[in-house]
């Protein structure tokens, strides 16, 4: 099995270097100037490792079958589908590459854009025997040796790629699936703050809400960074620059309250009921801190926010809290 992990790894790397070597041949052109319509420089590509899958073709196959790879081992890596009727055939063709690594930057699986609207839009490699998409952050061989205490979190390979281009070299991407208790802990090996950066629309906010407690639990204090009127951290950067990022940054609201501003969508916040309501639902989820002096805090925050007493707010907070039992 040690065996087989290190053949796996092996081949994940000679693959990488295979795409990259694709992308600055004349077959990779397309991948180049997509890259470079991104604005990625050729720093930035090669301190990534980026990639080009060849268009129509095996290639990758070949080239591994020619340095003696058994399609057992290949398939294993992740890198071909083996169908009945055509055999064995490259998994990504067509696609800028973006390999994925561990910690100690060894290649585990890649991610695939398609250049144009072509979905998926990534393709991804899937799970195998070195490749654990829960325990796995994007971007954290890089990331671990910032000297900043926190990371910026974001969903996206791009996102990761455009931060670190703009001197943001804390930035890490859950691998395009929620953030896990598992990817959680391996935050917490290095910081003990994360700042969510996830895409501006619904699907993000959500994910931004659910990634909240999971921090938490392993005693990691999020903030959160929106990034409107832009779509993702990499538009973002691209459009306003590296300094309007910092000073969103500066401006990160405490992962409780960003929840409540997102609950307030739910009432009538404009009528006497629907703010009764609304800080009903407030004080229940204020009665969840356990540590009183942390729920005191909370407590005074909210009072402030919404112009409510904060002896009222205690109080009810109490009754609440007495009611559920
Ligand atoms: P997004 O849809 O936000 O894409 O997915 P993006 O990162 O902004 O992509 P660009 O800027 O258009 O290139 C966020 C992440 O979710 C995963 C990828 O990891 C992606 O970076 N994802 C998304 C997939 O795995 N497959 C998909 O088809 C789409
Ligand atoms: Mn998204
Ligand atoms: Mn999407
Ligand atoms: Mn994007
Ligand atoms: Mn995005």
């Amino acid at each position: 099995r040690a065996d087989l992990k290190a053949i796996l790894l092996e081949i994940n790397k000679i693959a990488a270097q295979y795409f990259y070597v694709q992308l600055k041949s004349s077959k990779g052109e397309a991948g180049l100037s997509y890259l470079k319509r991104r604005e990625l420089s050729d720093d930035t590509i090669k301190a990534f490792g980026l990639g080009y899958s060849n268009k129509y073709s095996d290639d990758l196959y070949r080239y591994l079958k020619e340095r003696g790879y058994k399609d057992e081992m290949i398939a294993k890596a992740g890198l071909i589908s083996i169908d009945e009727r055509h055999g064995a055939h490259d998994k990504f063709w067509n696609r800028v590459m973006f390999p994925i690594m561990d910690v100690n930057s060894r290649v585990i699986g890649f991610g695939g854009r398609v250049m144009g609207d072509a979905k998926p839009k990534y393709l991804n490699s899937p799970e195998t025997l070195i490749f654990d998409k829960s325990r796995n952050l994007y971007g954290l061989n890089r990331a671990r040796s910032t000297r900043k205490p926190y990371f910026l979190l974001c969903e996206g390979y791009m996102d990761v790629i455009s931060l670190h281009q703009a001197g943001f070299t804390n930035a890490v991407a859950s691998l395009g699936t929620a953030l896990t208790p598992g990817h959680a802990s391996l935050i917490k090996r290095y910081v003990k703050e994360v700042y969510l950066t996830y895409d501006s629309d619904e699907a993000g906010t959500k994910a931004a809400l659910r990634a909240i407690p999971i921090l938490k639990d392993v005693g990691i204090t999020a903030k959160i960074i929106r990034m409107e009127p832009y779509k993702d951290p990499d538009e973002f950067i691209k459009n306003l620059g590296a300094e309007a990022f910092e000073e969103r940054i500066g401006r990160a609201r405490n992962g409780f309250m960003f929840s409540l501003e997102v609950l307030e969508r739910d009432y009538d916040m404009h009528s006497p009921e629907g703010k009764t309501d609304f800080m009903r639902e407030v004080a229940r989820r204020l009665g969840e801190f356990e540590e009183e002096i942390e729920r005191n805090n909370y407590i005074e925050a909210v009072a402030q926010a919404y112009h409510v007493g904060y002896e009222e707010l205690r109080k009810l907070v109490v009754k609440t809290a007495v009611q559920q039992g």
